[in-house]
């Protein structure tokens, strides 16, 4: 009787101990897997048709009127602009582009071997539950960390990388900015910890580093934590208060409204560069629209994506004040030493065409609104021994760098 009484009493403490934690554990997972899920609702607009790529990718056809954008509380009653009022005429037009350049050939992307998306809808890459499980939280997917801008004439730049960002970059800064141009070698660097990254972009920007930083951000990025591949992707960013509450990669939050059906953000480029082969690249144009205000992009020189509502942005509101290009890695230095996470093609600039990787024909929206040469280019690393850039000018490119580099080598340890 009393050894049985014993032992009811201490079953009664072990269930009693037990089972608050593990109830506990059991909300908090059903809660994330509810956070989660809910999230691919909102992500994942019903499509009218869906094409699967050859990456694994599903590329969804949304209805344009269905579309992130317009969860957006300033965007419920928005009429979608269908074309730009203002296009900015180009100085170096492409036909003009000779010899060295015409060896690069048309990009398209990858999921147009599978089909397209018809009229009245954009195409969309569904977010798969393990993309947002692959983020440290729901809240952080589709999300850049703070400080993933850095500001050159700074003298509090990060020297050591200390961020664990390093760029390879040229910018010009001090005048009014209303938009920019590229056309961009892409390459397929190798990545070493799944956490980290490597990108090849403009960026457009206006406010004050570190605090309320205003960016429009576009071009190829390699970033497997993001996509869960290798892949070199396009890709557009945007923030309005340096990378902190507000903006995300892609379609990823409400803001872009997209008017394109043919060009899907986040979807894989095709093909790719190689060493001493033939050489892809791909032209990006950001510019405002003087009328409505809007931060319009164009993908090569038939894709006009869509656009950035004014009313997102505050200084970009009016201007940028600042225009960078160029790379940008993550240096987790995990095992202690640099990464060895490569930037463009993972060579340095002083190889050249066909070896290194490039930008050319690069140009600003001027306070005319037209298309020309950038004036007092700077440039700037962190560590010329681990990714480099050199810049130039000639009739062919207009005015161009090479930049890149291996990351981890005997002279970057
Ligand atoms: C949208 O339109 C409705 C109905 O006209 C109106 O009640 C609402 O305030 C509007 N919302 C915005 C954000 O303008
Ligand atoms: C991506 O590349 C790394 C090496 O650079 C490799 O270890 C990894 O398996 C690759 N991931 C995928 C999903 O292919």
């Amino acid at each position: 009787m009393g050894v049985l009484k014993l032992l009811f009493l201490l079953l009664l403490m072990l269930i009693s101990l037990s089972a608050p934690t593990v109830a506990g554990k059991t909300t908090r997972h059903r809660h994330r897997r509810l956070k989660v899920h809910s999230h691919l609702k909102k992500l994942n607009k019903p499509p009218v048709k869906s094409i699967k790529s050859p990456d694994g990718d599903i590329i969804d056809c949304v209805h344009m009127a269905h579309q992130p954008a317009f969860d957006h509380p300033l965007l419920r009653n928005h009429t979608i602009q269908m074309s730009p009022n203002f296009h900015p005429e180009g100085i170096l037009r492409e036909s003009k582009v000779s010899s060295k350049a015409s060896k690069s050939k048309d990009i398209t992307q990858l999921w147009h071997l599978k089909g397209r998306c018809p009229k009245g809808t954009i195409p969309i890459r569904r977010t798969k539950k393990e993309d947002i499980l692959r983020a440290s939280s729901v809240k952080s997917y589709g999300k850049k960390k703070p400080h993933a801008t850095v500001k050159p004439t700074s003298i509090d730049i990060d020297l050591n990388g200390q961020n664990g960002h390093q760029h390879a970059i040229i910018y010009v800064e001090g005048g009014q900015y209303y938009g920019a141009k590229a056309t961009i070698n892409v390459w397929s660097p190798k990545i070493q910890q799944t956490n980290e990254f490597s990108l090849s972009q403009i960026w457009i920007l206006g406010g004050t580093f570190g605090e309320d930083l205003n960016s429009i951000e576009a071009g190829w990025q390699v970033s497997p934590d993001l996509y869960g591949d290798n892949n070199t992707r396009l890709f557009t960013y945007w923030t309005s208060d340096a990378y902190q509450a507000t903006g995300c990669y892609n379609l990823l939050c409400s803001g872009f409204v997209q008017i394109n059906n043919e060009i899907a953000m986040g979807a894989s480029i095709f093909p790719i560069s190689s060493y001493k082969g033939s050489q892809y690249d791909i032209s990006l144009l950001i510019w405002k629209d003087p009328k409505e205000g809007n931060w319009w992009m164009q993908f090569g020189n038939k894709y006009v994506l869509g656009y950035w509502p004014a009313f997102l942005f505050s200084y970009l509101t009016d201007s940028a004040s600042m225009i960078e290009w160029g790379g940008e890695v993550v240096n987790s230095e995990s095992d202690g030493q640099h990464t060895s996470t490569q930037m463009g093609s993972g060579h340095f600039p002083g190889e050249g065409f066909g070896k290194a990787g490039y930008f050319r024909n690069i140009q600003i929206v001027g306070e005319s609104n037209s298309l020309r040469a950038p004036e007092d280019i700077g440039t700037f690393t962190e560590q010329p021994s681990c990714y480099d850039v050199e810049n130039g000018k000639s009739d062919d490119w207009g005015n161009y760098f090479f930049y890149g580099g291996p990351g981890r080598n005997p002279n970057c340890p």
